[in-house]
């Protein structure tokens, strides 16, 4: 846990931002996979955590902005769970930790959240992500399960993801935390990913690195010689002598910081010769990218400044023709880059992805543009010192992709389709690093990863 203060300090800071009324926030239940005894491993809500900092099931806090204070309701083990489960602190000395002075059983919480009903005050809450803490607004709130989502507090949704953007000096040494266990799960990848394996021995093997440094992975890995699909949580394809890997994987500190990493593995310990162009490609637009992250610039023009880069790379390589620029203007690099640059990151891999993606990555006047490609853009806004994002372009061959785009004939100005054909058994491609936006520019978290052709080759091939 971070310091007593850091929790004071968050949350003495939140209550400014809410004009008045409660603020209940949730934290998670266990949530069982097959059977109520039997959950997965316990995960916290990112929000609870970073305003309350308690990592254990069944808590929910709320905090009265106008009396200016705060509450933790949960209840203490009984004798009869701590036979099962062993001892645990008791909930007011777990509050203590955080500077929480309140605490009181969760049978209390209906009434505390009732009364304030009675007076008319506002109840502040923020989107739910799971069917159980939804039940609980809806009995604890008579709010009907379905109607949650429209009476979700905007201001609060607005403050919260204001003061998460960004990260403090003990966040960011958090997240490079996770970004050295990365850098353990990446480099032993590159070891083990040979002909002969299969990709499940990577990936299993890389979970067991995040387990072993005391947190999880910070999402299902993505570990597939089918880097074309660019989420492809499917590790059951045994490689071979010429397959190129896309590993996308990260884990959790153990305060549940995230952090997030591709690298693109040649099997055989070295990349092809058309491979090495495709990966020069990606990695001439990640440097590229980086390189314009700053205070001020707009992160949807790094998207736009990545996807120059591909198309022109891609144009030296005779499979787009015209002027670069226009290609770009009519959508062309979306039949490579499917996907959008980059995202925050922080206790989420995803930050904040829950509480709404366009309140986290847009603005009033920077909207989503929903064209195919940049729709899938989570992060479109002015950059400003203090967030971490990833930048992650890609080049990504899906043959239903191009075999719909070429029946449609769709931008045939610009694309060469002949030699696009060639490319459907490629698979994909992709580099992404995590990036802090400092005062001046940007600088690339964590201890370097094996990046260059001849950094990865030497690491694949140890
Ligand atoms: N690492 C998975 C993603 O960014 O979506
Ligand atoms: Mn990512």
């Amino acid at each position: 846990m971070f310091p007593t203060d850091v929790y004071i300090q968050r949350r003495k800071r939140l209550r400014t931002q809410v004009q008045s009324g409660l603020i209940f926030l949730l934290g998670n239940e266990e949530s069982p996979m097959n059977y109520p005894d039997n959950p997965y491993s316990f995960r916290q809500d990112s929000s609870f955590l970073y305003f309350f900092g308690l990592d254990f099931p069944g808590l929910a806090g709320v905090i009265d902005v106008d009396e200016q204070t705060e509450c933790i309701f949960g209840d203490d083990l009984t004798v009869d769970e701590i036979i099962w489960m062993g001892p645990q602190p008791a909930l007011k000395d777990k509050c203590a930790e955080i500077g929480v002075t309140q605490s009181s059983p969760s049978s209390k919480l209906g009434d505390t959240l009732k009364a304030a009903i009675q007076k008319g005050r506002d109840i502040h809450f923020l989107p739910q992500y799971r069917g159980d803490n939804l039940l609980k607004i809806e009995k604890l709130l008579a709010i009907p399960a379905a109607e949650v989502p429209n009476r979700v507090s905007e201001e609060l949704i607005r403050a919260v993801v204001a003061q998460r953007s960004i990260k403090s000096e003990e966040e960011i040494s958090e997240i490079e935390l996770a970004i050295d266990i990365a850098y353990e799960m990446q480099t032993t990848a590159m070891k083990m990913a040979k002909p002969g394996v299969y990709e499940r021995e990577v990936a299993g093997a890389m979970e067991g690195i995040a387990l072993a440094h005391g947190g999880r992975l910070s999402f299902p890995t993505i570990f597939s010689i089918h880097g074309e699909t660019l989420h492809n949580h499917y590790h059951g394809n045994l490689m071979k002598a010429g397959d190129i890997a896309v590993n996308d994987s990260g884990a959790e500190s153990a305060l549940g910081y995230a952090s997030d990493i591709t690298r693109t593995i040649p099997i055989s310990g070295e990349f092809s010769q058309r491979q090495k162009e495709i990966y020069a490609i990606v990695f001439d637009a990640q440097r590229q990218a980086i390189q314009a992250v700053k205070p001020g610039v707009e992160f949807r023009n790094v998207h736009r400044l990545a996807s120059n880069c591909l198309v022109s790379g891609l144009k030296e390589l005779g499979l787009v023709k015209g002027d670069f620029d226009e290609a770009v203007d009519a959508g062309v690099h979306t039949l490579f880059f499917q996907c959008g640059l980059g995202h925050m990151m922080g206790l989420d891999v995803h930050d904040m992805e829950g509480l709404g993606e366009d309140y986290v990555g847009y603005t009033d006047t920077i909207k989503r543009n929903p064209e195919f490609g940049w729709r899938s853009l989570r992060l479109g806004k002015e950059l400003e010192p203090g967030f971490v994002i990833t930048v992650e372009p890609g080049i990504y061959f899906i043959p239903e992709l191009i075999d719909r785009w070429k029946a449609e004939r769709k931008c045939e100005a610009f694309v060469n389709y002949d030699a696009v054909e060639k490319y459907k058994d490629f698979g994909g491609v992709r580099i992404e690093d995590d990036i802090l936006v400092t005062e001046s520019g940007r600088r690339i978290l964590g201890k370097h990863i094996p990046r260059t052709i001849d950094e990865v080759e030497e690491a694949s091939s140890a």
